[in-house]
């Protein structure tokens, strides 16, 4: 049952669409291997208000088609109107855009739900099927790990072998297969992330990585990281801390050796060893940011590390649910600039 009754609201109206960090498995499941994926308790909020002046959409002050956002613009490609509507909306982020943490998919299925809200019901699987449209085509290429973590909340299996009790199924899209959904147990652990400072775009990074699954070599390393992923999932399920840690590091060799780590990546890495039970890049990487699993009690040392060593730590936390809408004002993000200029 992905459809939840909404009470009646009036705008504005305000959506919040959690963030993402991928634990394993980034780069295969474009290949259709299985990612396991976490939705973060920070995110992106859209805010929705009736414009007073004519002139159609405008995002933070400025006409929608000034932006040059490719997924605002996808957007209003698949939900033809929303162009001209005098509506204002102003967005905030709690992410760093192009870090690896989903702030282009929470942007993305933060506005998609404030296009379907007025429709009175909020169908998770029809805003991650939007969602995923609109960011694969706005990206090229690309899996649904992101837009559903942020659709659906909590952690969540994402790959192309179906599998018991799916929240849903993707349709294949271009070059992509179809791709089910499904909810993975929660041990309810504390994880840190910190951004590196090097804002990556996903899509040329997953184009180079793709070149080197056509190799020999690549094919190799594809088994591995399908592999660690099904026993990280394993792993996640018996609640064993270390062995995460150790698949987490396994999962970061493979992805270096496709040449999506970046040496402030490599870094950050070494700057968490003495706290961490495990850590790797996450996301499309070349850039972008680092995961890690802390060691009990060590989190706070560990965010002091990163900082020293010139991260941006952030403390993570699993959102259990989905995005959805707010009461109140709009928060204050620390990313004011996320929709503009990429
Ligand atoms: C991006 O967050 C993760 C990648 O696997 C690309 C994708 O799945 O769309 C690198």
């Amino acid at each position: 049952m992905t459809e939840e009754p909404l009470p009646a609201r009036r705008w504005p109206l305000l959506l919040h669409a959690p963030g993402k960090a991928i634990l394993f498995g980034e780069h295969a499941v474009v290949r259709g291997k299985t990612a396991l994926v976490m939705a973060l308790d920070r995110g992106t909020e859209v805010r929705f208000e009736p414009r007073r002046s004519h002139g159609g959409l405008q995002v933070n002050g400025l006409p929608w088609r000034e932006l040059g956002n490719p997924y605002l613009a996808e957007a209003i490609r698949r939900f033809p109107g929303w162009g001209e509507q005098d509506v204002s909306l102003t967005v905030r982020s709690g992410l760093p855009r192009a870090s690896g943490l989903g702030s282009s998919a929470a942007f993305t299925v933060g506005l998609v739900a404030g296009f379907l809200l007025p429709e009175g019901r909020l169908d998770r699987a029809r805003l991650a099927q939007e969602s995923y449209r609109i960011e694969r085509a706005a990206q090229g290429v690309g899996s649904p790990v992101d837009t559903s973590a942020s659709a659906a909340g909590g952690i969540l299996a994402v790959g192309a072998e179906p599998r018991e009790g799916e929240l849903w199924d993707l349709p294949s899209e271009g070059s992509s297969p179809a791709f089910h959904v499904s909810r993975v147990k929660d041990p309810g652990w504390s994880w840190a992330a910190s951004y590196s400072g090097v804002a990556k775009a996903t899509g040329p990074v997953v184009r180079r990585v793709g070149e080197v699954f056509d190799t020999a070599r690549g094919q190799e390393i594809l088994a591995g990281i399908a592999r660690v992923t099904r026993d990280g999932e394993r792993a996640l399920g018996r609640e064993d801390r270390a062995d995460v840690g150790h698949l987490l590091a396994e999962n970061h060799r493979l992805l270096s050796e496709l040449g999506a780590s970046h040496p402030r990546l490599e870094m950050l890495l070494r700057a968490a060893e003495p706290f961490v039970e495990g850590a790797k890049l996450t996301g499309a990487g070349g850039g972008g940011s680092v995961l890690a699993l802390p060691r009990e009690g060590q989190e706070a040392g560990l965010l002091k590390a990163w900082a020293r060593a010139g991260g941006v730590p952030y403390r993570l936390a699993v959102s259990p649910g989905g995005a959805r809408p707010l009461d109140g004002p709009l928060p204050v993000g620390d990313h004011p600039d996320h929709v503009a200029g990429f």
